[in-house]
């Protein structure tokens, strides 16, 4: 008996397997099984082409990444890749969703193509830490050239059917059923005679010097391996056999199944799609969503309306005065005119949405229809006070009021209207057009289907959505201000502020923390620290010198000066020259002896106090679930995403070790090493972050 995964028929002498295992005919074990059978059956029953597609949304979206880091079980995918290629009858597969990775490589073992014109197809293995492992490497430099084939595995990128007809990696592109349009095919190659094609025994191109593009790859992926490891297959594929150069894709591809890599980037695959599942949301409607306010057009209010409008929604923005109201209109223009330029929109888009779905306002009046309206105004208290005391009597019953506050009390905020349950944070960044991260802050009184709606709206916009209870900086600014006041001490203790940076690039980073100070303004921290200054504990180690760059007026890029110096037209900058001397002026102050850090203690301390305040974030329930935070770091602050996040990596390096490294640190500042009650239990009890997570889905 075949496996259901895997449907079989036969008409005339074409035997059909059709994949059913939905959701995306991952090629797991019954698949892979069913492939087998089905090819043996085809030949005993005597027919003389296979036609292989996909029931349901799509041809098979690759192999089953829940089997990866499991022991393997049953055929492997090359071996089924093999069995295809070497039939004796003619296979065609037909193609429609998406063919990717295990998925193309079926379609590449078999001898004809055929997609729709709607099918994408891509080699994404790179993305989860591993590399084409049944023949991508191998076959696709042979059908599509060299420089497609490195182009195409090295990014992952996915590419349409239009591409892969020009790249030769499809033979025909026709609209319709994919049993329909396959069955039509397979009936005309046979009835013009047409061979068996194994692209196996096609040439391969010629050699080139593969070290150096190994090493461009690796330096692009900012130390990501399984890019410049596939380049070491398309390799094997020019200078060796195909056997030979199979046998090879197989153990590159084995040793990235076993890295550290490969383990983070696949919890990033499942968290991004976890991260917006909430138990507590199970069963809960979102409210209306058609129509939305934003108060505000600054950078972050036009950002929110850009990203709001380009999700089809229509955006009334308030500002105080006409001209304000303008400026407002100009930033939304020139940010759609950014989707317009890169073909996101088009030119018939951009004018719907600037002329008929946005609409400018000064009156509050402009609200009372609105569904939902976020605040994107100054970041002071009083100020958010007096827009919600307007909100709550301008809009209509049920609309959702959103703060867009990135640290202030959504609690305190609710309480000055008369209906808290319908207040949220939703907590943008900035540019709000561009980032993924949206963190929805639930205060203690907001109504569950106005915390769906939050999420609904992200889905909408294309964010990944985190749900965030209120303390201050909330998930992502709470974890970012201790890493911070970490990085700040380590200058204070001899560290450097460009060795730092260097060091955490180094980690895979896309920038250290004080090249992002510059980016997003000095003068935000000096606010909070001056917010904070009155009820700081007495015990905390405050350093001076961030408040003497600011008090210059250099705020970082803006002015042009910060810790770095910016060259008009540069992007990166040069050390600030200054720098050093006012932190030697604060290390005087205090009385402190520099000594050396080594770039791996930098690493080290800077991560144990990522993972300390992530841990108080999770057991105080700010975030639900670990994968929470992690997803927070990846989609917000530039953390690798080949890492998984930061408790991710802790779970890998070791929380036994990270809970010794804090204890050991305490020794010298017991206030700011605090270890988190949640990391001694997990260390009490042996068990992991990703224990957490697996208990709370
Ligand atoms: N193996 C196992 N499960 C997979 C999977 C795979 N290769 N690809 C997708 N899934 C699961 C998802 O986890 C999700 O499960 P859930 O509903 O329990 O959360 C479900 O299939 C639907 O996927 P989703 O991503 O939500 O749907 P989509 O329509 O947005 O995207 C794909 C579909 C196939 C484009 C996308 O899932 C994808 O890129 N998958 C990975 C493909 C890949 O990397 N293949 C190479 C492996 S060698």
């Amino acid at each position: 008996m075949m496996p259901d995964a895997i449907g079989y028929e036969l008409d005339g002498d074409i035997a059909i397997l059709k994949a059913q295992n939905p959701p995306v005919n991952a090629l797991g074990y019954d698949v892979r099984m069913g492939l087998m059978d089905g090819i043996a059956r085809a030949e005993k029953d005597g027919a003389r082409a296979v036609l292989i597609y996909g029931d349901g949304r799509t041809y098979f979206a690759g192999a089953d990444i829940r089997e990866f880091g499991k022991p393997p079980r049953g055929p492997a995918l090359p071996d089924i890749c093999d069995r295809i290629e070497s039939s004796p009858l003619v296979v065609v597969s037909s193609l429609h969703g998406t063919a990717l990775g295990g998925g193309l490589e079926m379609a590449l073992a078999s001898h004809y193509r055929i997609a729709v014109p709607s099918a994408r197809m891509g080699l994404p293995e790179v993305l989860i830490g591993v590399m084409p492992g049944a023949g991508g490497t191998q076959r696709l430099p042979r059908l599509a050239g060299l420089d497609a084939a490195l182009d195409l595995i090295t990014s992952g990128r996915q590419f349409g059917a239009k591409e892969a007809l020009e790249l030769g990696v499809v033979d025909r592109v026709v609209d319709g059923d994919p049993r329909e349009i396959g069955l039509a095919y397979t009936r005309e190659l046979l009835e013009s005679g047409a061979k068996r094609r194994p692209v196996s025994e096609m040439p391969a191109p010629a050699p080139v010097d593969f070290d150096a593009i190994y090493d461009a790859v690796l330096k692009k992926g900012r130390g990501q391996i399984s890019p410049a490891t596939a380049v070491r297959g398309i390799q094997a594929a020019c200078e060796l056999p195909f056997a030979d150069g199979m046998k090879r894709e197989r153990e590159l591809f084995r040793e990235l199944m076993a890295s550290d890599q490969r383990e983070g980037l696949i919890h990033a695959f499942f968290s991004e799609r976890a991260v917006g599942k909430l138990p507590e949301l199970k069963g809960v409607e979102p409210r209306d969503l058609a129509a939305i306010g934003v108060i505000g057009g600054g950078t972050m209010g036009a950002g929110i309306a850009t990203s709001a409008l380009l999700s089809g929604l229509n955006v009334t923005m308030l500002e105080m005065t006409p001209e304000a109201a303008e400026a407002a209109r100009g930033r939304i223009e020139s940010n759609l005119g950014g989707a317009l330029k890169r073909g996101k929109i088009t030119q018939a888009g951009f004018e719907d949405l600037t002329q008929k779905a946005l609409v400018l306002s000064t009156d509050y009046a402009a609200l009372k229809d609105v569904d939902l309206v976020i605040e994107a105004v100054f970041e002071d208290m009083d100020v958010k006070k007096t827009v919600f005391k307007q909100l709550d009597a301008v809009c209509k019953p049920g609309a959702v009021l959103a703060t867009n506050t990135s640290y202030l009390d959504v609690n305190e905020i609710a309480a000055v209207t008369s209906r808290p349950g319908d207040v949220i944070g939703l907590h943008f960044f900035s540019p709000a057009h561009v980032m993924k991260l949206l963190e929805i802050v639930v205060a203690d009184k907001t109504a569950p289907d106005v915390v769906a709606t939050g999420f609904a709206l992200g889905k909408k916009m294309g964010k990944i959505s985190v749900r965030a209870g209120v303390c201050d900086g909330f998930i992502g600014n709470r974890i970012l201000s201790t890493y911070r006041t970490c990085a700040d001490h380590m200058i204070l203790d001899g560290a450097s502020p460009y060795q730092i940076d260097k060091a955490l690039t180094g980690f895979g980073f896309a920038m250290g923390p004080y090249a992002v100070a510059d980016l997003a303004g000095l003068d935000i921290g000096w606010a909070v620290r001056k917010r904070l200054a009155p009820t700081r504990d007495p015990r905390e180690r405050v350093p001076t010198f961030p408040d003497r760059l600011c008090e210059g007026g250099n705020y970082g890029q803006k002015t042009g000066k910060g810790y770095y110096v910016y060259e008009a037209g540069k992007r990166a900058g040069v050390p600030n020259p200054d720098v050093p001397a006012m932190i030697d002026a604060n290390r005087a102050e205090l009385g402190i002896t520099p000594r050396d850090f080594s770039d791996e203690e930098i690493v080290r301390r800077y991560m144990c106090a990522m993972v300390n305040e992530a841990a108080k974030v999770v057991g105080e329930g700010i975030a639900r679930r670990p994968l929470d935070v992690d997803m927070t770091l990846l989609f917000g602050y530039g953390f690798p995403r080949y890492r998984g996040g930061p408790l991710k990596w802790a779970d890998i390096v070791g929380l036994k070790g990270i809970l010794a490294d804090i204890k050991t640190f305490a020794k010298d500042d017991p206030y700011f090493w605090q270890p988190a009650p949640l990391l001694e239990t997990l260390v009490a009890d042996g068990r992991s972050f990703d224990d957490l997570n697996k208990e709370a889905s």
